[in-house]
């Protein structure tokens, strides 16, 4: 007896052990994993927030695939449950189709896919973006037509972004084989599920979150939102000089955005932008040589988080106006940096978007303007002037500060953009009609040679503005590094660009840091490092000095080891450069009793989240949830019984032992 109650004790242990094995590869096999980061995600401002956010801890639902609108119309009809997650094909995101989906409410989520349709437009954006941060007569036009404005609205549910086919495919097959028949009895039988997992920390609005970030009594403080923000980058062609010197500002921005986590491709803006820009670095300084006796000097400047509301320009500006740019003046520091005011401005060239197009148009606001001129003197093609308003741009923030500044937008579109894709997943280089030809011939009707014809056009008319004569030299525009550059920023941030000026390769940095998302202040953007890099390197001298090292030390300059040339990149030189970074915080997070109802200052700050989590299961059938109920409850019973049992006789089954006291055992 005694052996044997010993041998079914440990049958019963081991049989426990062994079944809460089976369980955790059971419960492996009950879930499909996808890759969760495609999801739309919360942002704050001063008064609202906007996004989306699931339920803690995931909103599940029943998967209805639809192709067309009739499948959601007949889910609405007749769907029997009340948490419905319908995957959508892109074309059918729009203001109608969220409202119906709002109102049905038998819906938890939605989830996105890019079916064989064509695209005629997708974009999230307002009508007029920065709506609220524009001068008064910007939104007149509908800049952006076809906007939806979805990116700002606060979203009931979570969504999510489905790129891959195979897993589309999966979700399908799941669809077809147990929810696609009778959804009468959807209630009672066993259905395919999916449940998307992107709860979001903050809400309410930018102040709220802060102060619930900032409370003291908390021992173990979390947060729960972080301004947008990052760093601008700028670069002047000559040195600082201590006397006034006039500067001739070529502007661009850095950043684009859309409704899904970790897809901006911004392939017409600001990747066209920013490409034009670093051309014209690139031959004006080739243009200038080593000669410094100019009339003017030109400041490269590129403007981060500029989707929100102007971040880079808004701080660029409130710097400049405090004489806190780029550092603050130091009169008796050994080597003071001279400040650039707003006073210094002379000319400010925004280049907004500039995909290849049959006409440019040139946007200021009144006819005084004699640059018009000079451009049309060196075009390439038709080039008209509209007069009288500027599209949304960060000149608007300068103009804003500064009424007398002389502002110019060089842009493809009179009064609506031609890009149908702006702020969204789709402004990739199919937009733009771009392929990397690799050092081979370049086709004449290519983006490259669009792009390097209009640096060119630039270059050679910021020459006029900065000498007062004509270029006579013979440098010309390099259409290889036009290609080199979108590659870069397009296909592939492993290119030959980035090699030269960074010998750390960037792909292998971790996901998420090579975006043209503005991000938050507390994670560093490696892709706007590169790019000021990028443009230390063209416009940078080279020196001889072998170490390279920045000494006797000056504030005013930074010195790299960079290749010398993009067919010469293993021979590294020394380059001299003044560019530099600063910070692309809105002022509204640096003024103490700041007023977040004002609008007077971006108010932008993305929420903190734990994870991305996407997965779909079968759920069991409410007759065999009972079944297993009481099976569970049986085996919970019968375990009472054995224990007492054993209990009962456990002087029998385990003491040999005799009983004493604690101390003298
Ligand atoms: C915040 O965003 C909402 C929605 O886009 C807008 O209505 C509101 O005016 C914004 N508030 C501020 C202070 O910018
Ligand atoms: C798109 O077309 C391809 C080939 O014609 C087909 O294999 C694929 O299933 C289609 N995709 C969708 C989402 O319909
Ligand atoms: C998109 O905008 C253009 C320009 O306003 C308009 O002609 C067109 O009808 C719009 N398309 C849709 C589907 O609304
Ligand atoms: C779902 O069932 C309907 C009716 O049988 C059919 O027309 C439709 O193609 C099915 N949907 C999918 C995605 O298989
Ligand atoms: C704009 O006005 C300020 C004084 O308010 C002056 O110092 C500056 O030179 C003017 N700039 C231009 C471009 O006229
Ligand atoms: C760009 O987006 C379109 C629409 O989603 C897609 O068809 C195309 O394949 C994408 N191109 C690239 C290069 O990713
Ligand atoms: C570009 O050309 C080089 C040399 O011909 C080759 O090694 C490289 O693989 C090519 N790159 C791409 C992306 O085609
Ligand atoms: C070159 O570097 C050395 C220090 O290694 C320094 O003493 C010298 O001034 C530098 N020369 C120039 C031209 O900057
Ligand atoms: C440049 O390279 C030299 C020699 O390899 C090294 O001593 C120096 O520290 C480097 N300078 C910088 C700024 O990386
Ligand atoms: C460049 O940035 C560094 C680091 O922020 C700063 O110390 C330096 O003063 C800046 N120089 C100029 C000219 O802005
Ligand atoms: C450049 O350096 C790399 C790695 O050190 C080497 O593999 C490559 O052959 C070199 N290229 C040339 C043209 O010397």
């Amino acid at each position: 007896m005694n052996l044997k109650s010993l041998i079914s004790v440990i049958l019963i242990l081991k049989l426990s052990l062994l079944n809460t094995g089976l369980s955790e590869r059971a419960k492996d096999q009950m879930y499909e994993h996808f890759d969760g980061r495609m999801s739309c995600f919360r942002r704050l401002n001063g008064t609202h927030q906007i996004g989306c956010s699931s339920k803690k801890g995931g909103s599940t639902g029943i998967i209805h695939f639809v192709e067309t609108e009739d499948n959601l119309n007949f889910i609405i009809k007749n769907g029997a449950d009340t948490n419905y997650i319908p995957i959508i094909p892109m074309q059918l995101l729009t203001q109608k189709t969220m409202h119906l989906l709002k109102n049905a409410n038998i819906f938890s989520g939605l989830i996105l896919y890019k079916d064989n349709e064509t695209l005629e437009h997708f974009t999230h954006e307002r009508t007029c973006p920065n709506k609220l941060s524009n001068m008064k007569n910007t939104c007149d036009v509908a800049w952006n037509p076809n906007g939806t404005g979805l990116l700002y609205e606060d979203l009931p549910f979570p969504i999510y972004y489905l790129n891959n086919n195979e897993d589309l495919q999966k979700m399908r097959d799941c669809f077809e084989t147990f929810n696609n028949y009778s959804y009468e009895t959807h209630k009672a039988r066993s259905l395919c599920l999916v449940e998307l997992d992107a709860f979001m920390f903050a809400t309410i609005d930018t102040p709220t979150c802060i102060r619930r970030s900032n409370l003291k009594t908390n021992l173990n403080p979390v947060k729960f939102c972080d301004p947008l923000g990052g760093e601008n980058v700028w670069a002047t062609l000559f040195p600082l000089e201590k006397k006034q010197m006039n500067y001739v500002v070529v502007a661009a921005r850095l950043d684009t955005t859309s409704l899904f986590h970790g897809v901006f491709p911004g392939a017409v803006s600001p990747i066209t932008g920013i490409v034009t820009l670093l051309t014209v670095a690139d031959y004006l300084k080739r243009m200038v040589g080593d000669d410094e006796n100019y009339e003017k000097n030109v400041l490269f400047a590129l403007f981060n988080g500029e989707s929100y509301d102007y971040i880079g320009s808004q701080r660029m500006v409130y710097d400049m106006s405090r004489g806190d740019f780029p550092v603050k003046y130091e009169a008796d520091a050994k080597n003071p940096v001279p400040t650039i005011d707003l006073t210094d401005i002379s000319l400010f060239v925004e280049l907004s978007h500039l995909s290849k197009s049959g006409e440019i148009f040139l946007h200021s606001l009144d006819k005084s303007n004699t640059f018009y001129d000079v451009l049309k003197k060196h075009s390439f093609t038709k080039i008209t002037e509209v007069v009288g308003r500027l599209p949304p741009a960060s000149a608007q923030t300068f103009i804003k500060a500064q009424p007398n500044i002389s502002a110019v937008v060089l842009g493809n579109y009179q009064d609506e953009y031609t890009n149908q894709f702006y702020n969204s997943i789709n402004d990739n280089a199919s937009n733009i009609d771009y392929y990397y030809y690799n050092a081979t011939e370049i086709p004449l009707d290519s983006i490259q040679h669009f792009t390097a014809n209009i640096a060119e056009m630039l270059a050679k008319s910021l020459y006029v503005e900065i000498s007062g004569k004509d270029y006579k030299g013979d440098e010309k525009v390099r259409l290889d590094l036009v290609d080199e550059l979108y590659n870069c920023y397009l296909l592939d941030a492993d290119c030959k660009v980035h090699q030269a000026v960074q010998r750390k390769k960037l792909r292998e940095s971790p996901y998420n840091s090579y975006s043209l998302y503005v991000g938050v202040t507390v994670v560093p953007n490696l892709l706007t490092y590169a790019i000021g890099l990028t443009l230390a390197w063209l416009t940078g001298t080279v020196t001889s000095n072998s170490t390279c090292v920045n000494e006797p030390a000056s504030p005013m300059y930074q010195y790299f080891n960079m290749s010398k040339s993009l067919d010469n990149l293993n021979t590294t030189v020394c380059y001299r450069s003044i560019m530099n970074f600063t910070e692309a915080i809105s002022p509204a997070f640096l003024i103490d009793d700041y007023d977040w109802k004002s609008g007077k200052y971006s108010s932008w700050s993305e929420s903190t989240w734990k994870d991305f989590n996407v997965r779909m299961f079968l759920r069991p059938s409410p007759a065999h949830e009972r079944f297993t109920l009481a099976i569970g409850s049986i085996t919970m019973v019968m375990s009472i019984i054995i224990v007492y049992f054993i209990k009962s006789r456990s002087d029998v089954l385990f003491s040999t032992v005799e009983t004493c006291s604690p101390t003298s055992c």
